[in-house]
């Protein structure tokens, strides 16, 4: 395993409030990283951060050992590293394939959507991302979705859409930000067969998620936060075991361990 991700003294701070403070972590190549920690802990910040969507007060990213820190989203997934985009990022009137058509020019071939059209260089492109769309929609089961407008989708696969449309460009990290919140038992088993199958694929996945075993079935590190700042790190069972978690986060559901 060689390390991918390193973050060290990541700071944020809105107005008065700390919402990152001093976040030192590391995700390896094709980890799946959890991060846990109570609401307002500074989890979404933290990956805002990383992903480049908002600019850290202080602190480094590096990405397989460059320092990209502060560098904007698309430039950021074009070296790899790339985060799910929201329900509202997906066009609802355009179909599954035209989400992810409009994802690879805009991650892959920026400034080529709409010119050059008819070049062989334009051909090209377009075969090249036709090749990958097929290829990411047949991993997340959205093949036979391809030509449905994304507003007609079940929730749960709109969300998948977004995943769909971040993996086109070939990430070797994905962030995902909840990406079981407010979904059936059923969907969210396809979401955590769907992270094994990115790993499998080479692909390391930072995860942050409130459901405790759907983390603890995917993660092989977690890392929680409170207040901005680290409270513990290790295996899902160290973890979810150690009781400075269970009393800031967990609560007494977990305070004895589960049948
Ligand atoms: N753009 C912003 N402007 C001001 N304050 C913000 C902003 N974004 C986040 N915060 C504050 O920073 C803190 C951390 O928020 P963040 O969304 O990162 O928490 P979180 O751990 O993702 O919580 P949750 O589990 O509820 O999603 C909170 O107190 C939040 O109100
Ligand atoms: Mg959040």
């Amino acid at each position: 395993m060689s390390t991918l991700l390193e973050v060290e003294g990541l700071s944020r701070n809105f107005g008065g409030l700390a919402a990152v403070s001093g976040l030192g972590l590391d995700v390896q190549e094709r980890e799946v990283f959890g991060i846990i920690g109570p609401n307002g802990a500074g989890k979404t910040t933290a990956i805002n951060l990383i992903s480049g969507v908002i600019k850290p007060s202080s602190g480094v990213v590096r990405f397989r050992g460059e320092a990209v820190t502060g560098l904007p989203p698309h430039r950021l997934v074009r070296k790899g590293l790339a985060r799910t985009f929201q329900a509202t990022t997906v066009y609802g009137q355009r179909s599954v394939y035209e989400n992810c058509l409009r994802g690879a020019y805009l991650h892959l071939y920026p400034g080529f959507l709409g010119t050059f059209l008819h070049t062989a260089a334009a051909r090209a492109m377009r075969a090249e991302a036709d090749a990958r769309i097929e290829e990411v929609l047949g991993w997340l089961g959205l093949t036979a979705a391809a030509d449905t407008i994304a507003s007609n989708l079940p929730y749960g696969a709109q969300k998948t859409l977004g995943l769909a449309i971040a993996l086109v460009a070939q990430p070797s990290l994905v962030m995902l930000d909840e990406p079981a919140a407010g979904l059936s038992a059923e969907e969210a088993d396809h979401v955590r067969d769907t992270i094994r199958r990115l790993r499998e694929r080479g692909i390391a996945v930072v995860v942050i998620d409130h459901n405790m075993r759907f983390m603890r079935d995917i993660c092989d590190r977690i890392f929680v936060m409170h207040h901005g700042q680290e409270l513990a790190r290790g295996t899902p069972d160290e973890v979810l075991s150690d009781p400075t978690v269970i009393q800031a986060y967990l609560g007494r559901a977990y305070a004895k361990p589960e049948a």
